[in-house]
């Protein structure tokens, strides 16, 4: 004999189940990464929120200048003049040192593989030191 009841519970159960995943996480992201800013350099060459929003600008007019026009000095919003470099000036010691724990961490979080490093060199990291 069947009982229809306990089949319709179980097609229930069954369904909650399997849909289980897709309404436990409705409405919620993953969380947002940490980005580490750099601790000796306070300022960019554009302020925070507008380098947020357009570094990649900012980058691709740093390489037009210096490859297409052989400009290589760019004056900061504060008036400090920068050699327009990705490696040299972008990840230099002071400043972004860590890929990993800055662009990476954003860029994985969003989803973009920027293929600059295809060519360009990203800074030698130290593995993680134990204590
Ligand atoms: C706070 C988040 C964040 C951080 C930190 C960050 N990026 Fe990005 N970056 C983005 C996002 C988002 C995009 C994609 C924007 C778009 O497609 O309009 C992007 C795009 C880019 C692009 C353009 C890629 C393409 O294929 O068009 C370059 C180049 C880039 N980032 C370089 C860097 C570098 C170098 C660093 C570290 C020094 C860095 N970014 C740090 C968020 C970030
Ligand atoms: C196919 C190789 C290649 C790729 C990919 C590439 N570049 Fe370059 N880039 C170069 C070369 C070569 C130069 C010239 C180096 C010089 O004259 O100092 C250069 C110069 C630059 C410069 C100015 C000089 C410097 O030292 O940084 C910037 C800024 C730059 N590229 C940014 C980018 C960004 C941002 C991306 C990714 C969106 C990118 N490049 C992808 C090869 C590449």
């Amino acid at each position: 004999m069947y009982d229809g009841g306990k089949i319709i519970a179980g097609i229930i159960i069954g369904l909650a189940l399997l849909t289980f995943p897709i309404w436990y996480t409705s409405g919620r992201a993953a969380p947002k990464p940490e980005v580490k800013l750099p601790v000796k350099e306070k300022e960019c060459v554009q302020p925070g929120p507008y380098m947020k929003k357009k570094h990649m600008q900012v980058l691709d007019l740093w390489r037009d200048s210096v490859v297409r026009v052989q400009q290589r000095s760019y004056v900061a919003f504060n008036g400090k003049e920068y050699d327009m470099s990705l490696q040299n000036t972008c990840m230099s010691a002071d400043c972004h040192a860590k890929k990993s724990e800055f662009c990476d961490r954003c860029h994985n979080y969003t989803g973009v593989v920027p293929y600059c490093w295809d060519c360009h060199i990203p800074p030698k990291e130290k593995p993680e030191e134990k204590h």
